[in-house]
């Protein structure tokens, strides 16, 4: 169901790489509200060709861009302006790697440029593409910028190793350019942090499939799956969310403030 609450805006989705990416929901459920959008991601993702399927569908040009890369996020802007004839009133970073992650090396062992490329990659790249928005007034009064989080930024979680930190970082980037964007043209910024989902990053988790049922069982509205998390993005690129800014927003179906559920005791007593 439609409910054209981004008509006549226009926004940059950073992130889809494939059908089960979040961006590529996030993607759809702005089209459908009667966003026009610009598709960005890294070139090697490009290459992989899937994209132009959702390109195609949402009427939307695609502009390649490495996210550690100053060239490229200007060119981006640049061309994007240039597409719309102005700024856009949201923008979407749903970016992250981590090649300790990827490559199982645990955190204590933790190899520093691995450490420095997934940062780049994951946290400083919020930094970059707001940075180079405002150097190019790229966004429009009252605009909306989102980033996707997750819950490691506070909590312990097997597994999720540097991206714990680097999550950390990206919800502090929000809070602290939310406040700078805010003050000089009403733009905000905020982060969503979102249940697991099944998507190429998340799968990248050792132990995923354990993760993802943990949670639905910690979860009193079960896990948030990526469609729904679609229309919190659109919700929040939407004029009815006008006054949020520099938070850090669970969409958890209530797993952040759940200490233990009946279904995990229940679990344990077996
Ligand atoms: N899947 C989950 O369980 C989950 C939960 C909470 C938050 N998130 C976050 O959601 C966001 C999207 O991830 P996803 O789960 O949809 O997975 P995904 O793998 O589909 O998306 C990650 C994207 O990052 C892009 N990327 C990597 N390096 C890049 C670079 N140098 N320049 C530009 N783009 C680059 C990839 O090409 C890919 O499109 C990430 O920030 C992720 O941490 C995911």
């Amino acid at each position: 169901m439609a409910y054209n609450l981004l008509k006549g805006k226009k926004g940059i989705i950073f992130g889809a790489l494939n059908e089960q990416s979040i961006a590529w929901k996030v993607a759809q459920r702005a089209v459908q509200e009667g966003a026009e959008i610009v598709l960005s991601n890294a070139p090697i993702a490009l290459r992989m060709g899937e994209l132009n399927k959702l390109a195609e569908e949402c009427n939307a040009p695609v502009i390649g861009a490495d996210v550690t890369s100053n060239d490229d996020i200007n060119n981006l802007f640049i061309k994007t302006q240039e597409h719309f004839g102005g700024g856009v009133d949201f923008i979407l970073h749903s970016i992250g790697m981590s090649i300790n992650v990827r490559k199982s090396v645990p955190y204590p062992e933790n190899n520093y440029d691995f450490t420095h490329k997934g940062f780049d990659i994951s946290a400083l790249s919020l930094h970059r593409i707001l940075q180079a928005a405002m150097k190019h007034d790229a966004i429009n009064e009252w605009g909306s910028v989102l980033a996707l989080s997750y819950i490691a930024a506070q909590r312990y979680f097997p597994g999720y190793n540097d991206m714990s930190d680097n999550k950390a970082v990206l919800e502090s980037i929000a809070r602290n350019f939310g406040y700078e964007y805010g003050i000089k043209k009403h733009v905000r910024v905020n982060t969503i942090s979102q249940s697991p989902t099944r998507t190429t990053a998340g799968s990248g988790v050792k132990g995923f499939d354990g993760f993802i049922d943990f949670a639905e069982k910690m979860s009193p509205l079960g896990n948030a799956d990526a469609d729904q998390c679609a229309d919190y993005c659109v919700s929040m690129f939407s004029d009815l969310t006008k006054m949020v800014t520099m938070q850090n927003l669970f969409h958890d179906g209530g797993f952040s403030f759940t200490g233990v559920t009946q279904a995990v005791i229940d679990q344990m007593g077996k």
